[in-house]
């Protein structure tokens, strides 16, 4: 097996995170929780993009210099990742040193390799973006992302010559049919490079905030083009040669479809300008959509500050519910940055919120992110299936076993459908796609509740049928901790420790942990408060 190496975007650090970011990261994590129970080597990878002139603005508007307000946003990050229990094994931030020398050895090499040309440039900028845009690009006069105004710029700065990879990409692209999925991306990501490629500008001398160009120290990279060498810095390129090619390629990028143009031309592109090999595997998720649903009022509030912030860096994030802007609005002018994904995990609790990002919004499609959405997939999936079923076993194997947990049958009729979900779930995850290996964990759950409801063994007098029916139903709960393990770790740990296995689920290993029939019995099982209170809708 190749090592798995997951990164999310770096997020820039202009504001706090919110769900947007959240989404992102819970599924990355998730993603690289599920390869290490599978026993792959893993290096999950997210960070903070802290230079550019969007990072800078937000400094100057707070009166701060751009490092004290990258020093202090990156805390908010840092926050709400150890809050979700993202389990990163490394968080770049690209004011690091060793990320600095890590763009400079990288982009002297594609200068090296005679791929950068000097150039002067007139072009409408819009900062938001970090990104020019033609004439014909906007909207009414304004950036079609962000509704804001653009700037002109006109600055001598190099170039990197991006034209003359285009049919280097095209075999590229044609030689790794997955290596942009989902396809509907990869057709998106191809188009681009068969419309032309124009070389592109990626150095500035009208600010300081970025790592300067070694060959000339007037200019300093133009953001985009320090930030995507990232994934490279943090597995040692330019530091540590074995480490980093013991990583690279087998890489797979998570990202939001806003960025597709960078991850899927550009980058490849410099890659083989700097005669390092392309990423193996970019993955493009849709945006989460809040709006076209009336929000309660816990969220109406935060609702009313997406709609607020809506032209200021939201990137889709932004809604329009005029009943939330109107009447309920608040008193001051808000920003996105109070839009914490911590909100939410106070309210619902860590788990049931990583649950609700990646089940209700399969990766590689739009979604819409509503309150009343995680309510009713809340008292669906985890108070009703999953917490009563825990709650159910736990409390008949008191009543009728003496709270010692049976051991299940062998030849159960439950095993061919744990085998099944088993595979399902495998297969989900290899694709990226967690609602579904979650959808079909949750078949499992339904199962050992209907054989439950079968056989009714609360009605039933103690012995061998009402063992071999508690007795599934606990193996079904061993199971389904290993396989929900990546979504909610601590429920998980929970499930296991109240039907009295040892260690955690995270350290046992799929499959071989994972064949029917590994509940031993003859252990304690213990009641504990539910694991999802229903919730008034
Ligand atoms: O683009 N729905 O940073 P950024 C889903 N620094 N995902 C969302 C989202 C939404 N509404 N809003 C944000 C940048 N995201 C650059 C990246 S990488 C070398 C540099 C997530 O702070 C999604 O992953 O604008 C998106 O691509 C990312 O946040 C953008 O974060
Ligand atoms: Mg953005």
């Amino acid at each position: 097996m190749p090592p798995f190496y997951v990164t999310t975007p770096i997020y820039y650090v202009n504001d706090a995170p919110h769900v947007g970011h959240a989404y992102t990261t819970v599924n990355a994590d998730a993603l690289a929780r599920w390869h290490r129970l599978c026993g792959d080597e893993v290096f999950f990878l997210t960070g903070t993009d802290e230079h550019g002139a969007k990072v800078a603005e937000a400094a100057t508007e707070h009166g701060v210099s751009p490092q004290e307000w990258a020093d202090t946003v990156v805390q908010r990050f840092l926050g709400a990742w150890r809050d979700l229990e993202i389990s990163n094994d490394d968080f770049i931030r690209t004011t690091e040193p060793r990320h600095h020398h890590a763009v400079q050895a990288f982009l002297q090499r594609v200068h090296d390799n005679g791929y950068i040309r000097l150039d002067t440039y007139r072009g409408l900028y819009c900062v938001s973006c970090e990104d020019y845009y033609t004439l014909e690009q906007l909207v009414e006069g304004k950036c079609p992302v962000h509704g804001r105004p653009v700037v002109e710029m006109e600055e001598e700065n190099y170039f990197f010559e991006l034209s003359k990879f285009e049919d280097r990409l095209l075999r590229w692209y044609e030689e790794h049919p997955e290596a942009v999925r989902p396809a509907t991306k990869r057709n998106e990501a191809l188009s681009f490079v068969k419309g032309g490629l124009k070389d592109i500008s990626i150095t500035r001398t009208s600010m300081r905030w970025g790592v300067p160009v070694p060959w000339d120290e007037r200019h300093v990279f133009y953001v985009w083009y320090d930030a995507l060498v990232n994934y490279l810095t943090a597995i040692g390129y330019g530091e540590d040669e074995p480490t980093w090619r013991h990583w690279w390629p087998a890489v797979h990028h998570l990202i939001g479809k806003e960025i597709i143009r960078f991850h899927c031309v550009w980058w490849p592109a410099m890659c083989m300008a700097a005669g390092v090999e392309p990423p193996a595997h970019v993955f493009v998720h849709g945006w989460l959509l809040v709006g076209g649903q009336k929000l309660s009022k816990t969220l109406v509030r935060q609702h009313a500050q997406l709609a607020a912030a809506g032209g200021s860096g939201s990137d889709g994030a932004a809604g329009s519910d005029p009943e939330a802007t109107g009447a309920s609005a608040p008193a001051h002018p808000v920003r996105l940055t109070e839009i914490a994904p911590q909100s939410l995990t106070e309210d619902f609790g860590v788990d049931a919120t990583r649950y609700h990002l990646l089940r209700d919004v399969p990766l590689g499609t739009d979604g819409d992110f509503s309150y009343e959405g995680l309510v009713s997939r809340y008292n669906a999936d985890l108070a009703n299936n999953l917490g009563n079923l825990v709650a159910r076993v736990a409390t008949v194997v008191g009543t009728k076993c003496g709270g010692i947990g049976p051991a299940p049958d062998p030849n159960s009729a439950l095993g061919a459908v744990a085998r099944e979900v088993l595979s399902d779930a495998t297969g989900a995850w290899a694709r990226f796609a967690p609602h579904e290996a979650l959808e079909a964990t949750w078949r499992l759950i339904g199962a050992a509740n209907a054989s439950l409801e079968a056989a009714e063994p609360w009605k039933a007098e103690p012995g061998p049928s009402v063992d071999a029916v508690l007795g599934d139903a606990l193996e079904v709960l061993r199971l389904v901790s290993l396989l929900v393990s990546p979504a909610m770790p601590s429920t998980a740990a929970e499930i296991w420790r109240r039907i009295g296995l040892d260690g955690a689920p995270q350290d046992r290993r799929v499959p071989a942990d994972a064949r029917w029939g590994g509940y031993p019995g003859g252990v304690p099982v213990v009641k504990g408060d539910p694991l999802f209170p229903r919730r008034k809708a």
